[in-house]
């Protein structure tokens, strides 16, 4: 036993813990287990044991500089690297230094010299090898873990055994040593020992690792779930490319050729290609209807058209070009077709923007389509992914009349989601139809963050992987 005890390899410690165990199961050992929590020097932690921790070394720089001439630009070239002397900077001004147009200011010389001490006391203290937390200061604990690499903790369960009272007066001649199997292989059962072996029981308390297969991106789920929503509503999925000409995917929607959306700042208008050919027969009709109104009833939004305008290269701005085309090259057709798609617009990214982002795109365009079968089409669409209450609002869109914003209701508050409508004749009668179209177009991301009750957009793309483990499955 003594033998097993001592054991320092790996392996051994785990079969005298597994053994030890089994003795406890037999009511013959009563263990107690006693862990500890153990803190030593990291690699960046062995290196400021050396050479200083950064704030230790900067500290040092910046009192042997002039008054006046304590700058950062002044640390820099001193020998820290950039992104060093950044760091070292950030964690002085957590200690008092402030930056005051360009030089370091300070007041509480002293205070700011102590607090360093003690941190770097705390490093030495921990460069003979591991220490117990428990005799550690929680201040320096909690700072150096907030720091890279500087400390890491380990634990350590140390397990002590006594005999119980049956374990004492146990008969020992009657104990043999019995090899338990825990796991059975291809080798015993061929050599058929399986027969006379002993079987250890299975813990199913024992801690194990948590497994982390793979699974979908939970957007990738949500455009999935989306995707059989409408083809169970009977819609077909249509696609589109990215880039555009301003002619489909502004021209032809009846916006002006004026609108504030079609600048630069808006729109991400290509190099190459710069322009893309549009049908000359799309293109006569869009400035007829834009200027005059043509056969349409309107009087057009007047000016003159530029023909050279509508085939500007750009990435698109909204789904809604490839409903447009989709009607375009299928003028007779009744359809009802949905699509999911990339769209990009010139935004600052913050909370709530990015310069790309999905929409979620239909149209139902019949002989009878109308406002009501529009309005019934997107309360389903929405009952069906757990939104049962929607409402519609009046809205505008240079391409319906009439158009509606669409709300859904979440924890109480009306949420606005998309844009909707029926398209003008000045829409329609360049495509070569004669029939009305329900129209509808809405933010993929809005919704996304809804059901993930995410508060950042960024939050839906950002590589971290733990938390995307830890979103719900759709
Ligand atoms: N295209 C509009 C947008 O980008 C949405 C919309 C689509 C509105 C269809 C009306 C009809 O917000």
């Amino acid at each position: 036993m003594g033998e097993i005890l001592s054991a320092t390899d790996w392996e051994d410690q785990v079969f005298a813990a597994g053994a030890g165990k089994t003795l406890e199961e037999a009511g013959l050992l009563e263990i107690e287990e006693h862990s500890t929590k153990l803190v030593s020097l990291g690699q960046e932690g062995k290196r400021a044991a050396e050479e200083g921790l950064l704030e230790s070394k900067m500290w040092d720089l910046i009192k042997k500089q002039d008054e006046g001439n304590r700058s950062l630009s002044g640390v820099m070239s001193s020998g820290f690297e950039r992104s060093e002397a950044g760091a070292g900077i950030g964690i002085l001004k957590g200690l008092g230094v402030k930056i005051d147009s360009g030089k370091l200011v300070y007041t509480d010389e002293e205070g700011i010299t102590k607090q360093i001490e003690k941190r770097t006391d705390f490093i030495e203290s921990l460069s003979n090898g591991p220490i117990d937390v428990s005799g550690l200061e929680e201040d320096m604990l909690a700072h150096f873990s907030s720091r890279k690499g500087l400390i890491v903790f380990e634990e350590s369960v140390s397990r002590t055994w006594k005999l119980t009272k049956n374990g004492a007066d146990i008969d020992e001649t009657t104990l043999s040593v019995v090899a338990m199997i825990g796991e059975l292989t291809p080798e015993m059962l061929q050599t058929d020992s399986w027969k006379n072996a002993e079987f250890k029981p299975f813990d199913v308390s024992a801690p194990t690792p948590v497994p982390s297969g793979g699974r979908r991106h939970p957007m990738q789920a949500l455009i999935e779930r989306i995707r059989s929503v409408f083809l169970e509503m009977g819609f077909s999925e249509i696609e589109g490319d990215f880039v555009q000409s301003a002619g489909w995917n502004m021209d032809a929607l009846y916006i002006p050729q004026s609108h504030p959306a079609r600048t630069m700042q808006d729109t991400f208008y290509l190099d190459d290609p710069g322009t893309l050919d549009v049908d000359e027969h799309y293109l006569d009709l869009w400035s007829k209807v834009h200027e005059h109104g043509h056969d349409t009833g309107s009087r057009g939004w007047g000016g003159s058209f530029d023909k050279e305008e509508s085939q500007k290269a750009l990435l698109r701005t909204h789904t809604t070009v490839n409903t447009v085309r989709h009607i375009a090259e299928n003028p007779d057709v009744p359809s009802r077709v949905f699509g999911i798609g990339r769209v990009f617009r010139q935004e600052t990214i913050d909370r709530t923007h990015m310069p790309e982002f999905h929409q979620i795109e239909g149209i139902i365009h019949e002989p009878d389509s109308s406002l009501p079968m529009l309005i019934s089409t997107l309360k389903t669409f929405y009952a069906k992914m757990g939104y049962p209450d929607v409402r519609v609002r009046p809205a505008y869109f240079p391409y319906t009349e009439p158009s509606a914003e669409v709300d859904i209701l979440w924890k109480g508050e009306w949420l606005e989601l998309g844009g909707s409508g029926i398209f003008r004749p000045e829409v329609t009668e360049p495509l070569g139809t004669d029939w009305p179209v329900c129209a509808w177009g809405m933010g993929l991301e809005r919704l996304a963050m809804l059901i993930l009750d995410l508060d950042d957009i960024r939050q839906l793309y950002q590589p971290d992987l733990e938390r995307l483990r830890k979103m719900p499955l759709l």
